[in-house]
């Protein structure tokens, strides 16, 4: 029997361990799982893309069957290049379904082979999104139990680079 690869695709500005819980269940159910960051966002993110990616492999590097990449362009085809028979993405609430709806079936009009399969994190992480996490750091809040430790840490070091950079423009 072949193999079943998944790509788990997502802007993961930071990772959270929601990703993170969403990650070790889809690495359950298929044989290989490719996380794979967009480089191309539209909005302005946080972290650039190798940072994403350094603090995607730093938190997945022992679970196994997962790796981690990057894509640009369309979703689809980048699926078709790995031979992919799988999309995995998260529903937390009901807020997300529209979105989350509207994406797979656009996917499923360009390429009907392709399958979205939509997992739901643990209770625990249904509030957590990468945006909120964005938010609270940027407000000077804790960000503590919604990220792995690592990524609090490279949050930590951002907002230290940013008060150095005013502190430099200013003198
Ligand atoms: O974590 P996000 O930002 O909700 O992830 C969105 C993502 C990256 C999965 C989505 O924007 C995407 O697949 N973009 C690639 C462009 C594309 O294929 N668009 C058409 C299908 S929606």
């Amino acid at each position: 029997m072949s193999e079943i690869l998944a790509i788990y695709p997502g802007s993961f500005d930071p990772i959270t361990n929601g990703h993170l819980d969403l990650i070790e269940r889809g690495r359950q159910l298929f044989d290989q799982l490719i996380v794979a960051v967009l480089t191309n966002l539209e909005k302005e993110p946080l972290f650039t893309v190798a940072e994403r990616v350094d603090m995607l492999r730093e938190a997945s590097k022992s679970i196994p069957n997962v790796s981690v990449d990057t894509f640009s362009g369309l979703l689809v085809d980048y699926a078709r290049q790995k031979q992919a028979k799988a999309l995995l993405r998260g529903i937390r609430a009901f807020t997300d379904y529209e979105y989350e709806l509207q994406m797979a079936l656009t996917n499923r009009k360009l390429a009907p082979d392709l399958e979205t399969v939509f997992l739901m994190p643990a209770l625990a992480y249904t509030y957590v999104s990468s945006r909120l996490v964005r938010e609270i750091f940027q407000l000077g809040g804790s960000v503590s139990g919604m990220v792995p430790p690592m990524v609090e840490e490279r949050l930590q070091q951002k907002l230290f680079h940013d008060k150095a950079k005013k502190a430099g423009v200013r003198s």
